[in-house]
């Protein structure tokens, strides 16, 4: 059992993290770490073992150790549940494998109207049983404990780059060629993989994930109009079929400043943000209604602690400016956000690199709670 760290009324689904996402008061600012399972933990690698990711997160009871190993390390407020973006696509056999050191690789890369196909409905209860089964795991351990745990899926222009491109991309051209050579075919294919992401996060949801990430980790590889056209649609239609769930939703991309104000205008109640744009300017770009989650530079981390503990406090005193800029009174812009806007979660800029020493993460977080406690 893990200690409680949301004080006697963080019941399920009143953490202090999902308060800090819809922009309520929290007794501290919540902190979690994106890729926090993983590689960096010897725990994680004694556990974890030499086979596929794939056939670790389809053992239920080792992904929820998986999930918890960081909760107990680092002291965060939400888990994330140990999984992969590609889970559905391996799940309905599209033909993917997860290879260690590189990411997703398709056998048969999506390129043409017949690869529609191959693309199955995904149903979690039938194809992916293992990751509810991890999610209701994971949800009965930290119950009562205040310590959230996060739902994820791949937003679909993620998810389409590893199935168009066939693996990881540095230009995205095969994508990119799609899109605009056949937008009705890619709009297609956006649709089938929101549902995807739905039926994904809706049964995390349902198995006990109390809010949920949606990583357009790639986003960022597009221009403002090829954002609002190729990618925006289809996530703003993921979260708009997700939101009578009433838990929070947090969109997240790497490299999206220019991105920051449409991925407000998608509907998630928390907007993730990277290294490269400090929380206040984030905050004019995205408006007072939403929450932002960010970003201390996760390279940054594999420098000395008393460089880390000052690049923290920049983070959250660029987060209390950002807070104090988003003043509901002046409050204009409009979107379906139905939070109050205004939180910060402590995340950051993206995955936790491989090589971090994780006393420099668990320090982190410690400074972060301290720095932040409310009487
Ligand atoms: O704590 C956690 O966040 C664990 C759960 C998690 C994993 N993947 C497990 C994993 C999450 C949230 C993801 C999301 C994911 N997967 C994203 C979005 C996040 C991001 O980094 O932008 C993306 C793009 C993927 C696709 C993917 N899977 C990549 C790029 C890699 C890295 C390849 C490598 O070996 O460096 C993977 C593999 C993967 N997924 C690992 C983990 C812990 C590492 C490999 C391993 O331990 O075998």
């Amino acid at each position: 059992m893990l200690s409680s760290r949301g004080g006697p009324d963080a019941g399920a689904g009143d953490t202090c993290l999902v308060r800090a996402c819809f922009g309520k008061p929290v007794p501290h600012t919540p902190v979690w770490f994106m890729r926090q399972a993983g590689r960096s933990l010897p725990e994680y690698r004694a556990a974890r073992g030499s086979g596929s990711i794939l056939s670790a997160i389809s053992d239920a009871p080792l992904a929820a150790e998986l999930t918890l190993q960081p909760v107990r390390r680092y002291g965060v407020d939400a888990a994330i549940l140990f999984s992969d973006i590609v889970v559905p696509l391996h799940a309905v056999d599209f033909g993917v494998e997860v290879e260690a050191g590189r990411g997703p690789v398709v056998a048969q890369p999506f390129r043409s109207e017949d690869d529609l196909d191959r693309l199955r409905p995904f149903v979690p209860e039938a194809d992916a049983p293992y990751v509810a089964e991890a999610a209701r795991l994971v949800a009965a351990e930290l119950a009562e404990s205040g310590v959230a745990l996060i739902g994820f899926a791949g937003a679909p222009f993620t998810v389409a780059s590893y199935m168009v491109e066939g693996g990881p991309s540095r230009t995205f051209a095969h994508v990119k060629r799609l899109m605009h050579s056949a937008p009705e075919l890619w709009d297609r294919l956006m649709a089938r993989l929101a549902d995807m992401a739905v039926a994904s996060v809706r049964a995390q949801v349902l198995a006990g994930a109390q809010a949920f990430q949606l990583f357009d980790s790639w986003a960022g590889a597009l221009s403002p109009a090829e954002y609002e056209r190729f990618a925006l649609p289809a996530t703003r239609s993921v979260l708009s079929q997700l939101a009578d769930l009433g838990v929070p939703s947090i969109l997240f991309g790497v490299g999206t400043g220019e991105l920051l104000a449409l991925m407000g205008s998608a509907g998630p109640d928390v907007v993730g943000v990277d290294w490269r744009v400090p929380l206040d300017e984030a905050r004019r770009r995205v408006g007072p209604r939403h929450s932002l989650q960010g970003n201390l530079d996760p390279a940054l981390c594999l420098a000395p602690w008393p460089v880390v503990e000052e690049a923290t406090r920049t983070v959250l005193s660029a987060a209390s400016a950002s807070a104090s800029a988003s003043d509901p009174a002046s409050n204009s812009a409009s979107n379906s956000a139905p939070s109050e806007g205004g939180g910060h979660v402590f995340n950051l800029g993206h995955g936790v690199l491989p090589e971090t020493d994780p006393g420099i993460l668990r320090a982190v977080a410690d400074l972060v709670h301290e720095e932040t406690a409310r009487t």
